[in-house]
């Protein structure tokens, strides 16, 4: 399916995440400086990375996936806008926390996650299903995180209300990070929601 979205030509395959107002509520809180290193975890058809890449053009911006079909997407959706983006398929940050060269080297993270409290099979319902608490590939993510994003990096997350927040917290203050909720939407009687995780400097 091909659409239009913010003036960006995406193609959305069968088995990648069609963007949602979960992907815009992250593409519209995100601020990038000048030359700004940024990496999104999980860019789908690629539509946020793309919106920030055409916002702040002056960035360079990693996507990976680690659904193939959807990494695809998003270096295609990149050519086809004119919008250099990096991209590689793999699993989380496996391909970067690797390599010395990577160590503390992103300002800014970014990962609408899957945050649903679901546990669905199949490569499309690897955007939203969490796990018993929502949280399965986050839990993951975040302890990777301090190796690559710099100290006084940022990193946006998404999740849900049916996300479990306590324990969301917990993670985040396991690593010596802080959590706060920037925004939010309401989707029905669900509501989702954008936090800053960023080093406690103090
Ligand atoms: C909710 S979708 C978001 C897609 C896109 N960023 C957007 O906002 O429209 C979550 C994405 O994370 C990817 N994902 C899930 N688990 C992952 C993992 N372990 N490593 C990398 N990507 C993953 C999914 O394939 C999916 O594309």
């Amino acid at each position: 399916m091909r659409k239009l979205i913010d003036e960006l030509i995406v193609d959305i395959p069968k088995d990648v995440y069609d963007p949602a107002e979960d992907s815009f509520l992250l593409a519209e809180n995100v601020e990038i400086i000048n030359h700004n290193k940024v990496l999104e975890v999980g860019s789908g058809s690629g539509y946020v990375s793309l919106y920030l890449a055409k916002k702040y053009p002056k960035a360079d911006y990693f996507c990976l996936d680690i659904n193939f079909a959807a990494a695809k997407a998003t270096k295609e959706n990149s050519k086809e806008n004119n919008l250099h983006l990096e991209v590689v398929n793999c699993d989380l940050m496996s391909s970067f926390v690797e390599k010395k060269i990577f160590e503390a080297y992103f300002d800014i993270i970014l990962f609408n996650t899957p945050y649903l409290p679901l546990n669905e099979n199949g490569k499309l319902a690897l955007a939203w299903s969490g796990g018993k608490y929502g949280l399965e590939t986050t839990q993951k993510f975040i302890v990777q995180l301090p190796r690559i994003l710099k100290r006084n990096g940022r990193c946006y997350i998404v999740v849900s209300s049916k996300t479990d927040l306590a324990e969301l917290e917990k993670l985040v203050l396991n690593i010596n990070y802080k959590l706060t909720q920037i925004d939010e939407v309401k989707e029905g009687r669900e509501s989702i929601k954008l936090f800053l995780i960023e080093a406690n400097l103090s």
